[in-house]
């Protein structure tokens, strides 16, 4: 086989782990009934005294659009309930975790290891008209953050289906799957979804220039042999199909990592 044949059906491999990866929750989730599903999610922006001047760029996972600041979870969450018309709730803690990010990791990691759970200040009242949960949660220490763990034992989930989808840095879901198992035993906990916490804002177009690379990949392909001026054999055969993998290989970079 060709050493190009061969790289073009890896990356159209790789292309379709990863938009399924991309499109299976929101695909799952615009055909649930939205008055019976709930999307919770946890960011570290919105349990955080932020000071105006935080600086989002050289702070990780924080965003500024127009003055506001966005967790990356808060995104999704967003995202996923435009989707879906489903409820969004957020997770709050009592006491905020500090601005700087190097104290946050440390408190989180103390909370850890003491197995503490953080007070809640946001409850659900109407937890039992809801039978599929959609939890978005940023993975900490490799697992949910602990507040996370506060939620989780708060209500009782027998019998409700649980979405988990984890934004990372590299960790994926981590345990953190398995905790929920732990959890809610009595519930259908499903496969979780790991996404890249930097990818959150191209979750919905990425898809689309995944599969615009395929279609670029199969034209040069079909047009192989068919023209006798070297530039547009070039231009045509050689250099579409190379922008449709390179195309697919920066997405599956940007949802893995
Ligand atoms: C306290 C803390 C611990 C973290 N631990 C991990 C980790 O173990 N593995 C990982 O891949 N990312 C880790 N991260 C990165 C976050 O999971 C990632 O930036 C996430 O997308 C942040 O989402 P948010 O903006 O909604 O809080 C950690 C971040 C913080 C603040």
């Amino acid at each position: 086989m060709k050493k190009k044949n061969l790289s073009a059906i890896i990356v159209c491999l790789l292309s379709a782990v990863c938009i399924l990866l991309t499109i299976a929750l929101p695909i799952r989730i615009a055909g649930f009934d939205s008055k019976k599903t709930l999307i919770v999610y946890f960011s570290r922006v919105g349990n955080t005294d932020f000071s105006d001047d935080v600086d989002a760029v050289s702070s990780a996972s924080l965003r500024r659009k127009d003055g506001v600041l966005y967790g990356n979870c808060e995104i999704l969450a967003e995202k996923l309930s435009n989707l879906s018309g489903a409820d969004v709730f957020s997770v709050t803690v009592s006491e905020n975790y500090p601005e700087s990010y190097e104290e946050t990791v440390n408190r989180a990691s103390h909370e850890q290891s003491d197995n503490t759970r953080p007070k809640l200040t946001s409850h659900i009242d109407n937890m039992d008209s809801y039978d599929n949960i959609i939890v978005v949660y940023p993975v900490w220490w490799n697992t949910m953050p602990i507040p996370m763990f506060s939620f989780f034992e708060e209500y009782d989930f027998s019998g409700k289906n649980i979405y988990p989808v984890a934004t990372h840095k590299g960790s994926f879901l981590g345990d953190s799957v398995n905790d929920i198992k732990e959890l809610c035993s009595e519930s259908e906990v499903r496969k979780g979804i790991p996404i890249s916490g930097g990818s959150v804002d191209f979750v919905g177009i990425m898809p689309f220039v995944m599969v615009a690379g395929w279609v670029m990949l199969a034209i040069g392909t079909l047009l192989n042999n068919r023209f006798k001026s070297k530039t547009a054999k070039v231009l045509l055969t050689d250099m579409i199909p190379i922008l449709g993998i390179i195309m697919n290989v920066l997405c599956i970079v940007r949802i893995l990592i």
